[in-house]
């Protein structure tokens, strides 16, 4: 990894400090990194910070033409093994989406041949306006990296999607793309799931009682966003359906936000074909038949409002009676009793060709641990309580041998 150079862009955006750590990891993993400071950045980071941690210049301006003659911005491009955009604001990926070259940051991106990565950190309504979320797409299209940003709290005090990825997140994305990584353009063909498809659902389903208020369930995704990743791992392109969780994507894996059970199964439809399909989310069973428009106000009378449910689809069910079915498809199954009667009686029911059964009567559900049992055709297989991640790529690798067989 050492000698590796990254080109460094800092946008303008408060989550700019936090290109600093950035830097700092950069140089501890033994890379070379050379700044470019926006016209916004320097609103938020001074160039001699930037200077001082990266012992390089720093440059801002396309107008420099002492750096001109020292460096062109042609070269100053193309020098780097790695572009790095972060943080990546709304305006810079539009900018970047549009090939519009307007300062030394945007002309670099669009002269330089190396590999791009941007990572996002904007307003929660920014990040979800239409027009972003097309520019991602367009740039992801165009072979850019982009990474999902963070969920939580922002300093502008909204909530939601939009955080920078913690600076040791930001930092494995790029360590991913110097060793064969998932996300790196060409994936490796030793690997395992190599050439596969494999689709996975994690996270619970929000299903709206009014603007406000949502009918949810306490699963965490993480071990969904573990098998995600774990199948990455080896080697398989990955296609995550989640609801709303606060877990950064695995590297390597595509994710599809959506909050709503309706909205997963229209996901998990678009995402299809697939070779194997490993349904992990807690999807909510039901919804209110009708979400109100408003806030729903209390009455006075001291008498609560009746909610009224309706059934959601059974995404398993479904994909395993479509003639789109994968070749392997795996369900789970939250119990808290009986959990192996229960999970085989799941999958006769519902048709997937295994189940993978757990007790979510202790802490499962959030915890970092988690003890399965494989209900198969075959029978049952159980395996001892263990971290998430092992769990993972004990399932990753099976799904590989199953694939293979
Ligand atoms: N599942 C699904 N769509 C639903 C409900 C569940 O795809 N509407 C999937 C889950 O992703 C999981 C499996 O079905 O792979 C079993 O989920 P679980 O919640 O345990 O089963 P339920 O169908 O909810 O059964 P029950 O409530 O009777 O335990």
């Amino acid at each position: 990894m050492s000698g590796k150079r990254i080109l460094l862009i800092v946008g303008g955006g408060i989550a700019a400090y936090k290109a600093c750590e950035l830097i700092r990891l950069i140089r501890k993993a033994g890379m070379a990194v050379r700044c470019v400071l926006t016209d916004g950045g320097s609103q938020f980071i001074t160039p001699m910070t930037l200077a001082a941690l990266s012992e390089q210049p720093v440059h801002t301006s396309l107008w420099d033409l002492k750096n001109e003659a020292e460096m062109g911005h042609i070269r100053l491009s193309r020098e780097a093994d790695l572009v790095v955009v972060c943080p990546a604001t709304a305006d810079l990926m539009a900018k970047m989406a549009n090939g519009i070259s307007d300062s030394l940051a945007t002309t670099l991106l669009l002269a330089t041949d190396k590999p791009v990565m941007a990572v996002p950190a904007m307003n929660v309504r920014m990040w979800q306006h239409a027009a972003t979320q097309r520019n991602v797409q367009r740039l992801r299209d165009d072979g850019v990296i982009v990474l999902d940003p963070d969920q939580g709290a922002m300093a502008c005090g909204e909530y939601g999607p939009g955080r920078l990825p913690e600076p040791e997140a930001i930092m494995r994305a790029i360590l991913a793309q110097f060793d064969g990584g998932h996300a790196a353009a060409a994936p490796r063909a030793d690997l395992p799931l190599a050439g596969r498809h494999v689709l996975v659902t994690a996270g619970p389903t929000h299903e709206p009682i009014d603007p406000v208020r949502y009918i949810a369930n306490r699963s965490s995704g993480k071990q969904g966003y573990a098998i995600a990743g774990a199948l990455a791992m080896l080697g398989a392109r990955v296609t995550l359906v989640s609801g709303p969780v606060t877990l950064s994507t695995p590297v390597g894996v595509t994710r599809v936000d959506v909050e709503s059970a309706r909205e997963m199964a229209a996901a998990v439809d678009a995402a299809l074909p697939a070779d194997a399909a490993v349904m992990v989310a807690a999807v909510a069973d039901w919804r209110t038949d009708s979400a109100a428009a408003t806030k729903i106000k209390k009455t006075g009378d001291g008498v609560p409002p009746t909610l009224s449910l309706a059934e959601n689809p059974d995404i398993l069910a479904t994909l395993c009676r479509s003639d789109k079915r994968p070749g392997l498809v795996i369900g789970f199954a939250a119990e808290t009793n009986d959990v192996i009667a229960h999970a085989e009686a799941k999958r006769l029911r519902k048709g997937p060709d295994w189940i993978i059964a757990n007790d979510v009567s202790g802490d499962v559900m959030g915890g970092d641990r988690n003890s399965v049992h494989i209900v198969t055709a075959a029978g049952v297989e159980s395996w001892d309580d263990q971290p998430k991640d092992v769990v993972a790529m004990k399932i990753a690798e099976r799904i590989a041998a199953a694939l293979a067989s």
